[in-house]
């Protein structure tokens, strides 16, 4: 992996310009850390046609769940997002059949490459829902698994996509703000492929969209 490490203090600009530019494939994560760049770029473009919208990965709950990926990105984006498709990951259904579901909808899209991925990170280095040493980190054929048990709150099943399809994207791009992560960031961009920080098993070109605190270890 070769960082492009992009500190600033406005990190959740710098996504939200990266995004106001996308255009197709485009896979986003869930979590806290971006919703101010969603609502940021929901401001600055209203036009989302062409724009298939896929996230990295969702908490097996109803959509209009507190813990739902898809609830928070609605709001903060997608509702506004003219002209965007959206792949809703069917969390209601499950880690087995929830994650089945959503492998049927990639297969039927082609299997396409995200022209952009927008990763978050926790505090334990884990990307999408690939937790520490997870056996899901080792899959290479299947596009999308269940985790019937998440290394981290919310302490709920969920659905990801998988490292081959994260490594496959065309631009890959972490945004990780906070104190509370520069020991995950210092993990995951080492240079050295450790199971225990799935995001150091991110290959590729990456930027790093960074605020200082998080940056504090680099
Ligand atoms: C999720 C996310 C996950 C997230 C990290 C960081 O479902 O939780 O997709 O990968 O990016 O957990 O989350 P925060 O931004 O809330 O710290």
């Amino acid at each position: 992996m070769n960082p492009d490490f992009r500190i600033s203090d406005d990190p959740a600009g710098a996504a939200a310009t990266l995004l106001e530019a996308a255009a197709g494939h485009v896979c986003i994560t869930g979590g806290s850390t971006p919703k101010e760049a969603y609502e940021l770029v929901a401001a600055k473009r209203d036009d989302w046609s062409g724009v298939d919208f896929w996230f990295t990965d969702e908490r097996c709950v109803a959509p209009d769940h507190e813990h739902s990926n898809f609830r928070m990105a609605d709001e903060a984006l997608l509702g506004a997002a003219e002209g965007a498709t959206v792949h809703r990951m069917k969390g209601e259904l499950g880690p087995v059949e929830g994650a089945a579901d959503h492998e049927r909808e990639y297969e039927a899209a082609g299997r396409p490459e995200f022209d952009l991925i927008l990763l978050g990170m926790g505090p334990d280095a884990h990307i999408c829902s690939l937790f520490p040493s997870d056996p899901a980190l080792g899959e290479h054929d299947r596009p999308v698994m269940g985790i019937e048990t998440p290394g981290m709150a919310p302490l709920v099943s969920r659905i990801t996509f998988t490292l081959p399809v994260v490594n496959a994207s065309r631009s890959i791009v972490f945004l990780v703000t906070g104190d509370d992560k520069a020991d995950a960031v210092a993990r995951a961009f080492s240079g050295r492929r450790d199971p225990t920080a799935p995001a150091s098993l991110v290959e590729g070109e990456v930027a790093v969209l960074l605020d200082e605190e998080a940056a504090r270890r680099l």
